[in-house]
């Protein structure tokens, strides 16, 4: 057994799971932005994973941007203050964007950040999680995905470019953490 797959509860989605249901996704993308030339925003980091095979299962032009964001206190803070780290390379406005997220939690972050790109002039902006958390949703926040591939209870995953104190992220699979991992 490897290094860090000891430190797994139980695998929630395998690798074949995850690539079957993000071609779907990319499918349904393809269909409903085919003449659209969206610019797909990747949230780095943990979204970076989901983001080259979405992007591969997608068969109309699109572009490539990438941000990153810290929304720092989201976990003890109630405030949801997000701070960009990273921001865009090219100008979104008249543009269809699709922000392409990891998971959904409180929905701090991409509520922050749809009110922010669409601020900039955005032609639209569509938000494409591949796992929710629908009941961690801060109180207050609706939010609601276009696209989700998954829904997830509440508890903590990592793998496939999600991590747990920067580790994980390299799984090519989805899991679950042992719990002592956290208690360490
Ligand atoms: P939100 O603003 O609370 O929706 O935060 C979403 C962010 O929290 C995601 O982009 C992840 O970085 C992180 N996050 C939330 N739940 C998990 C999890 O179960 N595993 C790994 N990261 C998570
Ligand atoms: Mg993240």
């Amino acid at each position: 057994m490897g290094i860090m797959e000891k430190d797994i509860d139980h695998v929630l989605y395998t690798e074949e799971e995850l690539l079957r249901r993000v071609r779907e996704m990319g499918a349904q993308i393809s269909k409903d932005y085919a003449d659209k030339n969206p610019t797909m925003v990747c949230i780095l980091k943990g979204a970076v994973v989901f983001y080259t095979d979405l992007l591969r299962s997608i068969d109309v032009p699109v572009q490539m941007d990438f941000m990153a964001v810290s929304s720092y206190g989201n976990k003890t803070k109630s405030s949801g203050e997000v701070e960009i780290r990273k921001d865009l390379s090219t100008s979104i406005e008249h543009k269809h964007v699709i922000i392409v997220e990891d998971i959904v939690d409180s929905g701090f972050t991409l509520s922050y950040l749809s009110r922010a790109l669409s601020a900039r002039g955005a032609a639209s902006i569509a938000i494409c999680t591949l796992l929710d958390k629908p009941s961690r949703r801060a109180p207050g926040i609706t939010l609601k995905s276009d696209y989700s591939g998954f829904e997830v209870g509440d508890e903590f995953v990592v793998g496939y470019g999600l991590d747990y104190a920067e580790k994980y992220r390299n799984l090519p699979y989805i899991g679950v953490l042992k719990p002592e991992v956290y208690s360490k």
